[in-house]
């Protein structure tokens, strides 16, 4: 898995993007087997040498804020003009101006997540990335500055913690949060459950479901014969996905890391963007650089293989036909996005993709 590495490859790694826990506690490593662990940078005020899940809070504005923010409540204060001179009334007594109460609180929703600190690699959905954080950062601004997210259906490939899916189910009418592995999904749903008051009155539709991208689209559906006892939690119906076929927004935060799995995700992609409605994938990543013994250089092999895929729309359309189907994509400006999840370093390599699926000029 390029970029996150075990203790062996950390050597020659040139970046501290990711790296093995050095909080591990002895007790941890005693249950554990020997198998690398990796650990993200998102890990907050968690107590030295923790092991399993751990809460955290994460916060975000409920819309766009005046920039600046008086910092304390109902503070009275000489009034002064802007040459400094003091202001007073007619028999000469000072002026007083009482600041504005501060709302920063009221305006701020706080999200509960349940999250592991370090992870095996088969489990790092247990964890949050930056790249998840950095993409929250993007559809708040697209909530903030327009409506395009109000009532639509979305899909969140490998979404984790599910973090992002819960923050847009403020203004959705349905989000689905894919993964796969029973451990992961039922994270994600524990937080689905322990934010359910930051969507609650906007009556979204969240399902926590299945999507393994080995096994790519569609997912297997349950039988409606079974009962709910008997069904698997996290399989799908038919129905749903006819929705999420019809979704109009797809969402992946820190799933290119593995060049097979870069594979297995673009197939799915490929079956899900030219079925239903026509879909935009928003896909944020880390760019992550490895020492490469073979081009005895540091290179971003997983970020080579997922540009790959991708192809310039300009180029496409000068192309015409004969260079469809395929990807195209766009890197977004992130300078243009201003961070309104305050509880992580948005670093410099990290991007976002405006992902298109073209089939026919008329997709154009
Ligand atoms: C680095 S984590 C990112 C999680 C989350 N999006 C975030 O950024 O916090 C990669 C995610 O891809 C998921 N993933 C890996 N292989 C997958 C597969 N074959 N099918 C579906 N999801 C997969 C993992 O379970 C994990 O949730």
């Amino acid at each position: 898995m390029e970029g996150i590495m075990g203790e062996e490859e950390k050597v020659i790694n040139h970046t501290t993007i990711k790296s093995l826990s050095p909080s591990k506690s002895r007790d941890c490593m005693e249950e554990e087997e020997e198998e690398d662990e990796v650990m993200s940078e998102v890990h907050l005020g968690c107590p030295p040498n923790f092991c399993g899940p751990h809460l955290s809070y994460f916060t975000f504005p409920t819309s766009l804020q005046p920039q600046q923010q008086e910092e304390e409540e109902n503070v009275v204060q000489g009034s002064l003009n802007c040459q400094g001179i003091i202001n007073l009334d007619e028999d000469g007594d000072l002026l007083l101006t009482r600041r504005k109460r501060n709302n920063k609180s009221s305006n701020n929703c706080q999200m509960t997540i349940q999250h592991n600190i370090t992870s095996t690699l088969p489990s790092v959905g247990l964890q949050v990335w930056r790249a998840e954080l950095a993409l929250a950062d993007f559809v708040l601004h697209g909530m903030f500055t327009s409506n395009k997210y109000d009532g639509i259906t979305a899909l969140e490939l490998g979404a984790g913690t599910g973090l992002l899916g819960i923050i847009l189910a403020r203004v959705a009418k349905t989000v689905f949060l894919t993964d796969h592995g029973e451990d992961i999904l039922n994270n994600c749903a524990m937080n689905v459950h322990l934010n359910s008051k930051i969507f609650e009155n906007h009556q979204t539709s969240i399902f926590v479901r299945e999507l393994d991208w080995i096994k790519s689209w569609p997912p297997s559906v349950g039988s409606d014969l079974l009962t709910s006892q008997e069904r698997y939690k996290y399989l799908w119906n038919l129905s749903e996905v006819e929705e999420a076929e019809n979704a109009s927004l797809l969402l992946a935060a820190d799933v290119i890391y593995s060049d097979d799995l870069t594979d297995a995700l673009f197939n799915t992609l490929r079956i899900l963007m030219s079925r239903g409605s026509s879909k935009v994938l928003y896909l944020a990543l880390e760019k992550r650089y490895n020492f490469s013994l073979n081009d005895l250089d540091t290179v971003a092999n997983g970020y080579s293989h997922f540009q790959s895929y991708l192809q310039d729309e300009e180029e496409c359309r000068q192309l015409g036909n004969g260079s469809l189907p395929c990807f195209v994509g766009k890197g977004i400006d992130l300078t243009d996005i201003p961070q309104y999840v305050r509880e992580y370093d948005r670093e410099s390599n990290i991007e976002i993709w405006q992902i298109k699926y073209l089939s026919s000029v008329s997709t154009y």
